[in-house]
């Protein structure tokens, strides 16, 4: 019997790169794409030629440059809520309980990496129905502000998952290593129990 079913290998797959992608489009929104930084540009760039522009109209300017960028994430936003969902129905199969079952029997390192998976899931789970609920706060009904609050929380628990995606990465990656030799290889063939 494989380890990981090819249903669970595919959905873990598909995640990483959804979620990759995400924090890749919260990186370019804070960096190369930061609107306040792009549209000082703009202002300078425009007065060197003559141009005078005001910092409301360079604004508009900078965001519309950023716009096209950050339709990915919420393009990848959906493709996360339909993951979370696909997880939720293999936690019914075995290669979705697999890490789940016998915790007491672990070592104390087991349980915590096992502890932080269901912690990671749980904030995983927020995003995408936060995020669905900032994308379409008009459309149920909330105020602008009630809209802001919630994605105030959407950006403060983004810094989990900034701190889980390269710890799991280093972890898995020291384990394969040392005493889990072959446990990248298993979430790409399958393995074997
Ligand atoms: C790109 C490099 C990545 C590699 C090499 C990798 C590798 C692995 C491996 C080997 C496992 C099995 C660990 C075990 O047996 O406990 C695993 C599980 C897991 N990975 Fe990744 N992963 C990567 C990226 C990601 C990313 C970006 C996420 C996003 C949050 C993620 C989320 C998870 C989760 C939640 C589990 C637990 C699965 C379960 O419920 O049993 N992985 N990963
Ligand atoms: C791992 C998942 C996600 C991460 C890490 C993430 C991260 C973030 C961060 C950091 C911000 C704040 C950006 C800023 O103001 O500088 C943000 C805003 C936002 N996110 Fe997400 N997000 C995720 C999932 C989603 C999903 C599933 C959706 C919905 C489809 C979504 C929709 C939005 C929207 C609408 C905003 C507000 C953008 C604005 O103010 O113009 N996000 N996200």
């Amino acid at each position: 019997m494989p380890k990981w079913s090819l249903n669970f290998r595919l959905w873990h797959w598909l995640h990483a790169a959804v979620i990759l992608g995400l924090l890749g489009t919260v990186f370019l929104r804070k960096t190369f794409l930061n609107w306040r930084t792009n549209s000082e540009i703009i202002v300078s760039k425009l007065a060197e030629q003559g141009v005078d522009i005001t910092a409301e109209e360079a604004k508009i300017l900078a965001k519309a440059i950023r716009a096209p960028m950050w339709e990915w994430h919420i393009i990848l936003g959906y493709g996360l809520a339909v993951l979370v969902v696909w997880r939720i129905a293999l936690f019914f199969t075995q290669s979705g309980k697999r890490n789940y079952q016998d915790l007491s029997k672990e070592t104390l390192h087991k349980r915590a990496v096992k502890i932080g998976y269901i912690v990671i899931y749980a904030v995983i789970a927020f995003m995408a129905v936060s995020g669905l609920v900032i994308h379409f706060y008009d459309l149920i009904g909330l105020t602008k502000e009630r809209a802001h609050d919630i994605k105030e929380i959407h950006e403060l628990l983004y810094n989990a998952l900034l701190v889980f995606v390269p710890l799991h990465i280093a972890g898995v990656v020291i384990a394969d290593a040392t005493e889990e030799k072959g446990i990248v290889s298993d979430m790409i063939n399958g393995g074997r129990v």
